[in-house]
C-alpha cells in the first residue's frame, strides 16, 4: 500500500475510447503516472502527437496538459500491464446481432495480463459488461496464467479483480470523471477496496462499496432504468399529442415528485448513442439468459424503435409528398456536446427522408466531419452545409434533431426569408413555441398542443 499511497505505483488504463482517454486524464489529474494503451498504431500516434482523438469538451486541453508528463500514450499491452500496479480495462464491449455482449477484446486483454504478471495487479473492470464477467476475468488469468510452461506460479502472484462502472455521459465525461454523483466498487478482497478508496478520495463522492457482480449490476440497470424514463414520457407525449396536452408541463408536473425526479423525462425522437440501446439489449439478453422475464425492458426498446418512424410520420403529414421537397435537418450527433453519430436517431431520420425523395441540407456544430466519412455528401440530395442558415436555404421544412443549445439562438427571422415554406418541425422540443410562431413559422414538435391554451408556469403559492 505505501507504493499506492505514494502513487509510486503506475496506472495502465487499456482501451482509448470514449471511456478510456477521460478516465486516463482524469486519473493524472489526480496525480498519478498513467499509461494510455490501445492496439491501434494510429489512435496512439495522433494522442502522442497531442491530437483528442474525438470531441469532448476540454478534453484536447487536458491531454495537453499532462501529455509526456504523467500521461503517455503506448500501444505495447505487454509492456504496459508489467510496468503498472493497477489496470483500467476500458476497451470495447460491442454487441453481437442477438444483442449479447461480445466481450472477445476484454477476454483478449485477461489473456496477455496472465501471461505478463510479474507482480500484484489489481484489475478494474470499467467497460459495460453483464453480471458475472468479472468472474470469468479472474478465471481467465488464473487459467492462462497457469499454463505458461508452469514458468508462472499464481499462488505467488496475486491479483485482484474489481468491478468499477462508469456512468460517464458524453459531452459532460470530464465534469463526471472530476465531479461525479456517486462512485460504485465491486471488489472481493480487503486489497481491491483499499486500493480503490485511496484513488478515490479526492473526488469526496459518495463511494459504493458492493460484491463484483452487484456492481455490474447497477450499471446494466442504471442505464436500463433511465432508458426506461424516456420511453415512458415518449408515450405520455404521444397521448398528450391526441389529445392536446402539454407532455413539457407533464413532465415537469411528475419530476416535482422527489420518488421520480425530474431529470430524463425530455421527450423526443427517442435515445441512441453507443450506451443506452447496446446496454438495454445486453440486459435484456442477460434476463433472458437466467430465464428472468424483463419483457417490460423490451417494450421500452420497442418503443423506441419507433420513435424515428414516428417523426418521419409527422413531417409526412406536413409536407404531404417528400419527393422532391428540400429538408434542412439540424442536428447529426446523438446528443449535444459530443461528435458521435453511433444510433442517433437523427441519422436514422435523415437516411429514412432520403429514401423518400427528399433532398437533405444537413448541419452540425461538431459531427459533420465524421458523419461524412460514413454517409458521403451526394449531389443535390445530400449536403452538409456549414451554418443553419445555408441548409434553410430554399427548404422546405427545417428539422431540430439534436438539441444543440445554439440552435435556440437563431435568427428566425433571417431563416425564414431563405425558406421556400414557413415550417419547423422540432423532434426534440428545444425551440420556444411563441417565438418561432411569432416569428411567422408554423411549428410542430412532440406532445405539444399546436394552439396552445393557458400553459401556466410553476410557483408557490
Ligand atoms: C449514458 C448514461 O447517461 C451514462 O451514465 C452512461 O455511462 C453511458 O450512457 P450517454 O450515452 O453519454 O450516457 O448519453 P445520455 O446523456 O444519457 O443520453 C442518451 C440518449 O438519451 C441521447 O440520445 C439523448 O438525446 C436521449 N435523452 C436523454 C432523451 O431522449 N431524453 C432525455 O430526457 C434524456
Amino acid at each position: 500500500m505505501a507504493r499506492i499511497r505514494s502513487k509510486r505505483a503506475k496506472i495502465a488504463v487499456i482501451g482509448m475510447g470514449h471511456v478510456g482517454l477521460p478516465t486516463a486524464l482524469g486519473l493524472a489529474s489526480l496525480g498519478w503516472q498513467v499509461l494510455g494503451v490501445d492496439c491501434s498504431p494510429e489512435l496512439v500516434s495522433r494522442l502522442q502527437a497531442g491530437e483528442a482523438t474525438f470531441y469532448e469538451p476540454g478534453l484536447a486541453d487536458l491531454l495537453q496538459q499532462h501529455l509526456g508528463k504523467n500521461f503517455l500514450p503506448v500501444q505495447d499491452l505487454e509492456k504496459a500491464i508489467r510496468e503498472a500496479t493497477i489496470l483500467f480495462l476500458c476497451v470495447g464491449t460491442p454487441q453481437k446481432t442477438t444483442g449479447e455482449a461480445d466481450l472477445s477484446q476484454l477476454e483478449a486483454a485477461a489473456r496477455t495480463i496472465a501471461q505478463n504478471l510479474n507482480s500484484y495487479k489489481l484489475i478494474v473492470e470499467k467497460s459495460t459488461v453483464p453480471a458475472i464477467t468479472a468472474q470469468w476475468i479472474q478465471r481467465t488469468i488464473r487459467r492462462y496464467a497457469n499454463n505458461e510452461n508452469g514458468r508462472k506460479h499464481l499462488d505467488r502472484i496475486e491479483f485482484d479483480v474489481a468491478s468499477n462502472p462508469e456512468f460517464l455521459q458524453e459531452g459532460v465525461a470530464l465534469d463526471n470523471i472530476s465531479r461525479p454523483e456517486r462512485i460504485v466498487c465491486g471488489v472481493d478482497s480487503d486489497r481491491a477496496r483499499e486500493i480503490l478508496e485511496e484513488i478515490y478520495r479526492p473526488l469526496s463522492a459518495p463511494l459504493l462499496m458492493t460484491g463484483l457482480s452487484t456492481a455490474e449490476i447497477i450499471k446494466h440497470a442504471a442505464n436500463s432504468f433511465l432508458s426506461m424514463k424516456i420511453s415512458f414520457i415518449n408515450m405520455v407525449a404521444d397521448l398528450c399529442d391526441a389529445i392536446g396536452a402539454d407532455v413539457t408541463k407533464v413532465a415537469e408536473g411528475i419530476g416535482m415528485d422527489p420518488r421520480i425526479g425530474p431529470a430524463f423525462l425530455q421527450a423526443g425522437i427517442g435515445f441512441g448513442g453507443y450506451c443506452f440501446p447496446k446496454d438495454l439489449r445486453a440486459f435484456i439478453y442477460l434476463a433472458e439468459e437466467h430465464g428472468v422475464d424483463f419483457s417490460l425492458l423490451k417494450q421500452v426498446e420497442a418503443i423506441n424503435e419507433r420513435r424515428s418512424e414516428l417523426f418521419v410520420k409527422k413531417v409526412r403529414n406536413a409536407l404531404w409528398v417528400l419527393h422532391d421537397k428540400t429538408i434542412a435537418a439540424l442536428g447529426l450527433s446523438f446528443k449535444p456536446g459530443t461528435d458521435d453519430t453511433r444510433e442517433s436517431p437523427s441519422v436514422r431520420i435523415v437516411d429514412r427522408l432520403l429514401s423518400e425523395g427528399a433532398a437533405l441540407r444537413l448541419h452540425d456544430p461538431k459531427a459533420m466531419p465524421l458523419l461524412q466519412k460514413v454517409f458521403p455528401p451526394q449531389e443535390g440530395r445530400l449536403t452538409y452545409c456549414d451554418s443553419p442558415y445555408s441548409a434553410a436555404q430554399n427548404a422546405h421544412a427545417l428539422l431540430i434533431l439534436t438539441d444543440w443549445p445554439e440552435y435556440k439562438l437563431l435568427d428566425w427571422n433571417q431563416l425564414r426569408a431563405t425558406m421556400q415554406l414557413p415550417l419547423i418541425l422540432d423532434g426534440r422540443n428545444l425551440l420556444d413555441p411563441a417565438t418561432v410562431r411569432s416569428a411567422g413559422f408554423e411549428y410542430i414538435s412532440i406532445g405539444r398542443p399546436e394552439a396552445p391554451g393557458f400553459q401556466g408556469t410553476a410557483s408557490s403559492v
